[in-house]
């Protein structure tokens, strides 16, 4: 029997899906049409935010929140060294400086001490903001982070790309109770796909407008904003129809209908597709209760409920006496996808060269030990079965 080969993460789509999209390519507009406000304010509504702003990536959804707190040169930002490369480079992409955070070792999340020390360490740079990560769907304790961060002036943007669906105490996840704006992610391995794309939310009108404008070449078309009256209105008064005007520079940002299409008929089944990961997370847990203490599921959180990203577990190589290459190549050849996440930022090359070597023994510890398993909301029982046997099978050996 061959076996279907399991990834550790892929979107799940269905026939309505598809159907979506076909209706957005056989309508007028392919993109700035009427399916980018729909799945603004359906997203918008999900997570309890004022406002959503669609973009092309979780990666447009940081720097233009960067750019909307106009982040620059002379500027430094917290940010954990566990996480995907684009939280860290959306501040170097505006100028900015990079702060990297120490992490939790059991959780890989930044905690309070851990913002506290990175500030300890800043050098010339002033601090302006701070962007906890959710890492794996996990919620950060965002109160007692938004108390040092009043304390010191920062904005907070929270990277939620992993944590659509999760909860801190009482609120969703890009509600912003206590941030200033959160970005998403609608990657294919994320809890919803559009294919590629983004969404920043926050409860800020000001915001909202600056991260719209941005995103599209920091165009206006408001007559009551253009400068330039000579050129922009006409003898009677009027606009002239073709006006607009660019006060600062942006990008090409947008999110097209066709990936908005997806967005909201994928935005409908959050809650199924959440509910089926919570209960492939909770047979994970549950079959790999034999393994332990060698295997263990990460721990979870208390102030909160994932948004079930990847399911992480921290494996004892050094007990098992086989290496995290080894167990990764065994587990490939038996048709099983794993995956870490991530390499603490501050050994990057680039970071290194940058900032020098840093001491964070909690990022260190928690990458040495990490394997995310396959994990996707189409996966069966089956499935996990199969992965929790080709560990056991692998580990028994040695
Ligand atoms: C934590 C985190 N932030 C940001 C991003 C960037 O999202 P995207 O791939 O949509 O650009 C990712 C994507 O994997 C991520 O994991």
């Amino acid at each position: 029997v061959s076996l279907l080969f399991l990834p550790y993460g892929r979107q799940t789509i269905e026939d309505d899906d598809i159907e979506a999209v076909v209706d957005a390519l056989r309508s007028d507009l392919l993109t700035t049409g009427p399916r980018v406000a729909e799945f603004e304010s359906a997203f918008s509504a999900k997570v309890g935010a004022a406002h959503a702003v669609a973009c092309s990536s979780g990666t447009a959804a940081l720097h233009l929140a960067a750019l909307a707190l106009g982040l620059g040169p002379g500027d430094a930002v917290i940010v954990p060294s566990v996480t995907f490369l684009a939280t860290a480079n959306s501040v170097r992409c505006v100028g900015a400086e990079v702060v990297f955070a120490d992490v939790d070792p059991e959780t890989g999340l930044m905690g309070p001490s851990h913002l506290e020390e990175a500030l300890s360490r800043l050098c010339d740079a002033r601090a302006r903001a701070v962007f906890p990560v959710h890492l794996n769907g996990q919620p950060v304790e965002m109160e007692s982070i938004s108390d040092i961060a009043e304390r010191n002036g920062l904005a907070i943007v929270e990277d939620a790309c992993h944590a659509l669906g999760g909860t801190y105490r009482n609120t969703s996840i890009g509600a912003c109770a206590n941030s200033t704006m959160a970005c998403f992610s609608t990657h294919p391995v994320k809890a919803i796909a559009t294919g590629e794309g983004g969404l920043v939310t926050t409860n800020d009108p000001r915001f909202a407008k600056s991260l719209r404008t941005l995103r599209n070449h920091g165009i206006t078309r408001e007559p009551s904003e253009f400068a330039n009256r000579k050129l922009a209105f006409a003898d009677d008064g009027c606009a002239n129809p073709w006006y607009y005007e660019m006060h600062h520079p942006g990008l090409n940002y947008r999110l097209s209908d066709i990936n908005c299409a997806l967005g909201v008929s994928q935005l409908a089944k959050l809650d199924r597709f959440l509910d089926r990961r919570r209960a492939l997370a909770d047979l994970y847990d549950c079959l790999l209760a034999r393994l332990a203490p060698v295997v263990r599921p990460l721990s979870r959180v208390a102030w909160g409920h994932s948004g079930w990203h990847l399911y992480v577990v921290r494996i004892d190589f050094e007990s098992i006496g086989i290496d995290r290459a080894a167990v990764i190549a065994r587990l490939r050849s038996a048709e099983i996808g794993t995956q870490v996440h991530y390499l603490p930022l501050h050994h990057q090359p680039y970071y290194l060269e940058r900032y020098g070597q840093l001491s964070l023994s909690g990022a260190d510890l928690y990458y040495s030990g990490v394997l995310s398993l396959p994990f996707f909301s189409s996966m069966t029982e089956e499935d996990v079965e199969r992965v929790v046997d080709a560990l056991f099978t692998l580990i028994d050996k040695h």
